[in-house]
């Protein structure tokens, strides 16, 4: 096998930032740029390489900065371009990097593309979105087709000025780029990438990068026949041209030697998913596969029961994404949060205030000894969970929570039992539980602003906070620091090697080992509340083997509930 030299971003641990909630300096409730320079130096304490920062341009926030007014512009409360140059210089003084999220599948329909667009059938942007006449279905007015968008209701939207329908997978504010038309793909390039690549970014997180070639638009299957709108993202995701697109996206990317972790929903099939992280396929450098954070959600994500999963299942997702690097040249990603997912702790361990700790520690090593380039989210490190169901419907402020309430609410006549079951899915999966602002200290406002914020921060702030874990040996903050300091010394093993797993229809424990070479490691997780014998499973009996690292301090005969270990052991 030939040893390609290593990339920067391999070994690198991303650290994923959400400006409105990160910190606030000016006391307007609203995290900023500013508050992000004021915590570079806790950031690099953990030991992250690379910031990422969530969309920070001008926008009018119908989805949180994900509907871009202005590339080339922040937005207002959160600073401005100069105060970016600054961040972008003060991340580099402290020995890191720094990526942004590139949302180029939309914009908003502020941006003035999308005015110009609409502005009149001979405009010469029409053809930069998607406009399409509308089909008459026995003399009624309907969309262009069936397909149902990413925040429910249709995705076209008609326009009464011109007569057409414009097509918006996402939010009726969120119109979809055309990216068959040369034209606006050189000026996305121009605008949303060099902008920023020229003042030194160095790299970026690809929203929605599977999104651009929306090949024929058929009508997508009848999966929800009390519908009129049918899930497509088998429809739209991974259309015919989008190789062809990454490769010109990528000889862009190349010349500033700019890292690329594209977000790829709707994605089951592995040999797609090896066609873009391929090194030689030069598309992009990893992405975010879906299989292990969409496990136990229902056919249309809150359709769905808290927990409504087994281990096996998520071994087997994390095994699918492991197997990415094995014996070719691509690469994998290690994640199990990010601004789009509930807390890890409530999804996968038990927030119960006798086990998150201990949950935290657990996620903290697993994720450590997987392989691939990792990305915690901003609070993942201090052990954050969800926000408790006691909290009323108004602390929901994501289109997405909001969206599927009303659609329950309509659909079952404001139904009370219909309604709890929407709120319980929703407590355990909303996009808003990763959006409540970062407790800082166990000050008013969690120390995270000295105004009210504009999400109301977790309850337990006084017991989670970044002051008092910075200070606590044992907290899950220091734990993380320990963890990333290991999978740095051991990076061969850890970042690098193959991943076997063990004992697979097992309930209760998750096992598997880690080899490079002449090092191999088990690593044994308890993802139950209970005790567990500590048995080898098969496959690593008969070994000698040695104590690496635990999450107890003291750890005993057996596994205590939650907890995790790594061995190595020693190969003849
Ligand atoms: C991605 C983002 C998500 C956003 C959507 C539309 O999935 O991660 O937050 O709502 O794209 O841009
Ligand atoms: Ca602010």
């Amino acid at each position: 096998m030939t040893i390609t030299p290593r990339k920067w971003w391999q070994d690198g641990v991303v650290y994923q930032i959400y400006p409105a909630s990160f910190k606030d300096s000016n006391g307007d409730g609203i995290g900023d740029i500013p508050g992000i320079i004021s915590e570079l130096d806790y950031i690099r304490s953990i030991g992250v390489d690379i910031i990422w920062i969530c969309p920070m341009y001008d926008s009018p926030q119908v989805d949180m900065g994900y509907d871009v007014r202005d590339y080339e512009n922040v937005y207002p409360p959160y600073g401005t371009v100069q105060d970016m140059e600054i961040l972008i210089a003060e991340t580099h003084a402290r020995g890191m990097r720094i990526i942004l999220d590139l949302v180029v599948n939309h914009t908003s329909d502020q941006h003035k593309w999308f005015q110009e667009s609409r502005s009149s059938k001979d405009s010469p942007k029409r053809d930069w979105y998607i406009w399409r006449p509308a089909r008459y279905i026995d003399g009624v007015r309907k969309p262009p087709n069936n397909w149902l968008g990413n925040f429910g209701g249709s995705v076209w939207q008609w326009d009464d000025q011109t007569q057409e329908y414009y097509l918006h997978l996402f939010c009726p504010e969120q119109p979809d780029l055309n990216w068959e038309n040369e034209d606006t793909r050189k000026a996305i390039y121009e605008s949303a990438m060099e902008f920023w690549l020229e003042r030194g970014v160095d790299g970026f997180r690809v929203d929605t990068v599977n999104m651009y070639s929306k090949g024929e638009m058929l009508d997508a299957p009848i999966t929800d026949p009390r519908s009129e709108w049918q899930f497509a993202g088998y429809q739209y995701c991974n259309g015919p041209r989008m190789h062809e697109f990454l490769s010109e996206m990528n000889a862009v990317l190349e010349k500033y030697d700019a890292m690329t972790v594209g977000e790829c929903p709707n994605t089951p099939d592995m040999g797609r998913v090896l066609k873009y992280v391929s090194a030689k396929e030069k598309q992009l450098n990893m992405v975010f596969q879906f299989d292990v954070v969409d496990i136990g959600q229902g056919p249309y994500k809150f359709q769905t029961t808290p927990f409504n999963w087994k281990l096996p299942q998520f071994k087997h997702a994390i095994e699918t994404t492991q197997n990415l690097i094995r014996g070719n040249d691509g690469w994998t990603t290690v994640f199990l949060e990010n601004h789009d997912q509930s807390r890890s702790i409530s999804r996968f361990t038990s927030d119960a205030p006798e086990h998150r700790v201990a949950g935290g520690k657990l996620l903290s090593l697993m994720m450590a000894a997987l392989s691939g380039t990792m990305f915690i989210y901003q609070g993942q490190e201090l052990g954050m969970v969800n926000f408790p169901l006691e909290w009323s419907m108004d602390e929901y402020k994501d289109v997405d929570s909001t969206n599927y309430y009303a659609m329950v609410n309509e659909r079952n006549g404001g139904d009370a039992e219909a309604l709890a079951a929407a709120k319980a899915a929703l407590q355990h999966l909303a996009r808003d539980h990763a959006r409540v602002p970062i407790p800082w200290s166990a000050s008013s406002n969690a120390g995270f602003s000295t105004a009210k914020p504009w999400m109301r921060p977790n309850d337990d702030y006084n017991i989670c906070n970044a002051k008092q874990q910075q200070s606590d040996k044992n907290s899950v903050l220091s734990y993380w620091k320990r963890m990333l300091q290991l999978r740095r010394h051991y990076s061969d093993l850890f970042v690098h090697g193959d991943f076997d797993l063990l004992d697979k229809q097992n309930l209760e424990i998750f096992a598997f080992t880690k080899t490079w070479q002449n090092r191999k490691a088990l690593v044994l997780l308890n993802f139950t509340a209970r005790q567990q014998e500590l048995q080898l499973p098969p496959g690593a009996q008969n070994q000698k083997m040695e104590l690496l690292v635990s999450t107890l301090d003291m750890p005993g005969g057996c596994l205590a509930a939650y907890e995790g270990r790594i061995y190595m052991l020693a190969l003849d």
